[in-house]
């Protein structure tokens, strides 16, 4: 496997995290480049019967990171099998010890990070200042939900009861969870749902992105060598077809996902199809996520907000902002700085410090934005159109940002996923229309209010049901046990990542009621 030179030079950022620790990915890539690393050495799951290596090629430049062997339909249900013969003995490691294992996860997480801050540049195309707080979430996962394994599990509640009678609910684990994780953050999300499934005693089957299998396999490896034994803990790469084939599986008794609502949709179908016990599925999926502003907001701060929420991480977040809607009043200068400061940014090599936009993920990703692209081109209105640097890899997919103004908030009807941002303008005395437009989305994963009225912003925090709202500030990097992170309707099915009712959510809950 070739490494790319000038990805993995010593650079050092102001924060001190080494970025390019290539000794470290060159062993980790040496020791599995192309099996499911828990599974080299089980051979009761056929892998000659998964479909042929996908390569992992870079978003950077297109350069060959890896080989993810894809598991069959057959491959993961025989994993499946195999995964529900240890549910008893997962249950059995106390609550405790669960706890510890992350902690110890988390520890060396942030020992390893120049491995992970080099694969999620390499393999996902993170920026320094993204892989940082990547690395930061995952970290902060384990620890969260490592102190709620002890809250809920070490003792049983105990609930009232009349004289004569004790009641205590406990919880339980599950069985076997399914996580399937997306590949814009293939660490903090894959380790989240894995670690919140582990939290409550489960054996857990973690299918990641198949743009991402590497950073995955990473993370399992470090969580086995913290602490979780080889059997609760099996990793399954593949494609749609692998992830269909475990939610489908009978032994399957929840489902921790974060992806596309039409993929949420299909998972709720395939359980409802199983002859088997009902299994929940805990979905996080997209959002037309809005900004409100209006004629009292501070401009400059508004202009750095939109831009931090848009273009960040290539726009591709589930929190990224897509849809402004700017006071008329204001729009017109509004719209001004906000393309001056988005001119200032840089596109190019993520591992380059300086580096504010780096590829988007994939030839395919690129394609449906540009296709955007063109379609508001021929019936909206460009208003700023970064230009992309001469010297960028002719295999890498790189996109720049864009600020289009619609003529109406409908002329956005889907989640596009990069960095493209939408203004839309309202009058004076209109702020119910534009929650209306909000509500039609159907979404409620983010939202952002800018105003110095008190009675604006209550206005509209109390009526849109969205997930997660930010007021007079940006609308991205939800922050672990600060800002439980999750949206509702077409956005999820909550309860919130990083939040009080997560891990619970991985558990069943037991009632013993006992006369004594
Ligand atoms: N948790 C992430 C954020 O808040 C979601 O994309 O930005």
């Amino acid at each position: 496997i070739a490494l790319p030179d000038g990805i993995f030079g010593q650079r050092r950022n102001s924060v001190g995290v080494e970025l390019g620790d290539r000794k470290a990915l060159a062993a980790f890539l040496a020791e599995r480049p192309s099996t499911p690393p828990n599974l080299e050495a089980r051979s009761d799951i056929d892998h000659t019967a998964s479909a042929s290596g996908a390569a992992i090629r870079s978003p950077i430049d297109g350069h060959l990171v890896g080989v993810s062997h894809h598991l069959s339909a057959a491959s993961a249900a025989k994993l499946m099998d195999e995964a529900r013969r240890h549910v008893a003995s997962a249950e059995r490691v106390p609550a405790a010890a669960r706890a510890k294992a992350l902690r110890r996860a988390a520890d060396l997480m942030e020992t390893r990070r120049g491995l992970f801050m080099t694969l999620l540049a390499t393999e996902a195309g993170k920026t320094v200042e993204d892989g940082i707080a990547e690395i930061r979430e995952a970290v902060d996962f384990c620890r969260f939900y490592a102190d709620e394994a002890e809250r809920l599990f070490d003792a049983p509640v105990v609930l009232p009861g009349p004289t004569g009678e004790e009641n205590r609910l406990r919880y339980r684990s599950r069985g076997v969870v399914v996580a399937i994780s997306p590949w814009n953050f293939p660490l903090a999300i894959f380790v989240g749902q894995v670690a919140a499934a582990l939290a409550a005693g489960n054996v857990v089957v973690a299918k990641p992105a198949e743009q991402t299998p590497l950073v995955a396999a990473a993370a399992v490896a470090l969580l086995k060598e913290a602490g979780f034994a080889e059997t609760v803990l099996h990793l399954a790469p593949g494609d749609g077809a692998t992830g269909a084939a475990l939610v489908s599986h009978v032994a399957t008794a929840a489902v921790a996902f974060t992806g596309s609502t039409e993929t949420a949709f299909a998972i709720n179908r395939a359980l409802a199809a199983r002859n088997a016990p009902i299994a929940p599925l805990v979905a996080e999926t997209g959002g037309i996520n809005a900004l409100i502003v209006d004629a009292t907001a501070l401009p400059e701060q508004v202009a750095d907000d939109v831009v931090t929420s848009a273009f960040r991480s290539a726009g591709q977040r589930c929190s990224a902002l897509r849809l402004l809607f700017v006071q008329e009043d204001v729009a017109e200068r509004m719209t001004q700085m906000i393309a001056g400061a988005a001119a200032e940014l840089s596109i190019g090599n993520p591992a380059d410090v300086s580096t504010d936009i780096g590829p988007v993920i994939d030839a395919e990703q690129k394609a449906m934005l540009e296709e955007h692209l063109e379609t508001m081109r021929r019936t909206q209105r460009i208003r700023f159109a970064g230009k992309l640097p001469a010297d960028l890899p002719e295999d890498g997919h790189y996109i720049a940002p864009h600020i289009v103004q619609l003529d109406r908030a409908e002329a956005l009807d889907r989640e596009v996923f990069g960095p493209i941002l939408h203004i839309v303008t309202w009058k004076a005395g209109e702020l119910g229309k534009v929650c209306e437009a909000i509500e039609r989305t159907g979404f409620g994963l983010t939202l952002g209010v800018h105003s110095r009225i008190d009675e604006t912003i209550r206005e509209i925090t109390e009526r849109l049901t969205t997930g997660n709202i930010y007021v007079n500030r940006n609308l991205i990097g939800a922050v672990v046990g600060s800002q439980p992170f999750g949206g509702s309707g077409l956005s999820g099915t909550g309860p919130k990542a990083g939040g009080p009712n997560y891990v619970a959510r991985f558990a069943r809950e037991q009632v013993i009621s006992t006369n004594t």
